[in-house]
């Protein structure tokens, strides 16, 4: 039977047992069982389009097909069938991760083909493949695979999850490799997506930056070069680092000319715990766009039980800030999804806790502090359920952090990330709350903490909170949001 249809029949049977008590509202999901990382991200004849790493028949990882959506306005996604299946030798153990590219009408998948040579020992033979179609839903795989066969000799087997975009008259392609202990990322140019001339090594680890760099992705963004990519092997260090692998950035001036890239330290892109193997795109109106997967390697995944696991984060925009920081928030189309809008209060001065009964948990929060009229030690909110769980975002004015706590909320473990914020004026959140996900965004965009929660109760309100002494709240309001796969 075509391999095509035969996940798709997995699925399907899948889809039925499903427990919903996790399911997410306006997160992409796959229909059921496992998905990680994004790919593809492309915007084709007017739609959206993104791929996600998928194994139809199973809700752990396994061997990997892409899975897809698309959506019309980055809000609204619709299913579509299975683009990809391992289905030929030099991919027989999956179609990793990669990206799409619009070719004069013709939507190209760039991706990597897996092959296990000793699975246990993690040694991979990796090369990057091509499929096309001219319908956006169809592809075919090229007579021609694998485009590159063999990594090169800075380079090993783990050599993968190319990233392709258009500069002049060329394609270039960034992809994550490792050498001994020492990630990197290294850069391919061709003329017709087929054939690939290679260029050297971009950037790479000093030693302190992880042994194997995945998923990069190169860009400009308000006159800088960035470097996004996701290390594995950093060391934790305080408040940084805490997951088991990371996603950031290098900043930097790059000139095509010379393939030099000269850029500054690296930086988390998000201070949560389930932030992962995040890639963008540019689309029409000139906004670089980022999805990440919502979830990290190896931590708990209760809805594993309940058949599905794994969801990508809501897209975000990212714009260069001061100090060439990533700024990062939501798109705004994601007011689309609001449903009805309360506004709690408005320039009160909060002296004790204030309860708010809010029973829905599809919610975006907006919850205002002016800091410089705040005299209380930490302020913030927690949202609670009928019993005791919670889970609490809380500013610390002594340190200027922002602290995000999920113990109490199906992370009892290393519940809590915390991360510094530059002003001690004001503090602005805006928080998405989709059943079994928390995304916060601070200041704007200048810091985001994203991470899975796993309330067994039912909610209860929201309460905002202070410790010693009295808050100015500017704003607080929320709003009911949609589930769009209903
Ligand atoms: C990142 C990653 C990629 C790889 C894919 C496999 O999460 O490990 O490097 O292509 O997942 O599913």
């Amino acid at each position: 039977m075509d391999k095509l249809l035969q996940a798709e029949e997995a699925l399907q049977n899948a889809k039925k047992k499903i427990n919903n008590r996790y399911r997410l509202g306006y997160h992409i999901m796959a229909p059921a069982n496992w998905i990680n990382d994004p790919n593809g991200l492309v915007q084709y004849k007017g739609e959206y389009h993104v791929f996600y790493q998928h194994h139809p028949y199973d809700e752990n990882w396994g061997p990997m097909h892409w899975g897809h959506v698309k959506s019309k306005d980055l809000v609204h996604w619709e299913h579509l069938p299975i683009a990809l299946a391992p289905t030929e030798d030099y991919e027989k153990d999956g179609c990793f991760s990669g990206s799409a590219v619009d070719h004069n009408g013709i939507l190209t998948l760039i991706y990597t083909g897996n092959i296990f040579i000793d699975q246990e020992k993690d040694i991979l033979d990796q090369s990057q493949c091509i499929a096309t179609s001219n319908d956006g839903i169809h592809f075919t795989k090229e007579i021609a695979n694998p485009v590159i066969t063999r990594h090169p000799e800075e380079g090993s087997g783990h050599f993968r999850d190319p990233k392709v975009w258009k500069h002049g008259d060329y394609w270039y392609m960034v992809l994550g490799t490792r050498k001994g202990d020492i990630g990197k990322a290294v850069l391919y140019k061709s003329i017709d997506l087929r054939k690939w001339e290679y260029l050297g090594v971009l950037a790479e680890s000093d030693g302190t930056l992880g042994y194997m760099w995945e998923c990069p992705d190169f860009f400009e963004l308000d006159g800088k070069y960035v470097l996004l990519f996701s290390p594995q092997g950093i060391e934790a260090k305080g408040d940084l680092y805490n997951n088991l692998f990371q996603t950031g950035y290098l900043v930097g001036e790059y000139n095509y000319e010379t393939n030099e890239f000269v850029h500054g330290a690296f930086i988390e892109l998000d201070n949560g715990h389930d932030f992962y193997a995040v890639q963008t795109f540019l689309d029409n109106k000139g906004r670089r766009i980022s999805i990440g997967w919502m979830d990290m390697w190896e931590s708990n995944m209760p809805s594993k039980e309940d058949g599905w696991c794994g969801a990508l984060t809501l897209p975000r925009e990212l714009k260069l800030g001061e100090d060439n920081k990533i700024l990062m928030n939501p798109v705004e189309e994601l007011t689309l999804l609001r449903e009805t809008e309360r506004t709690v209060c408005k320039n009160h001065i909060l002296s004790s806790v204030y309860f708010v009964e809010i029973k829905e948990d599809l919610l975006e929060l907006r919850v205002e502090f002016d800091l410089a009229k705040t005299s209380a030690e930490a302020v913030g909110l927690k949202i609670c359920g009928i019993n005791q769980e919670k889970t609490t975002i809380m500013y610390q004015k002594e340190n200027k952090k922002l602290v995000l706590d999920c113990s109490k909320s199906g992370k009892e473990e290393d519940g809590i990330r915390s991360t510094m914020l530059k002003s001690d004026q004001l503090l602005s959140l805006r928080v998405f709350i989709d059943r079994s996900s928390i995304e916060i965004f601070a200041n704007d965009g200048e810091v985001s903490m994203t991470s899975r929660i796993y309330p067994k109760e039912e909610r209860l309100g929201v309460e905002l909170f202070l410790e010693n002494g009295e808050a100015q709240v500017i704003d607080f309001t929320y709003w009911v949001l949609k589930d769009i796969w209903r």
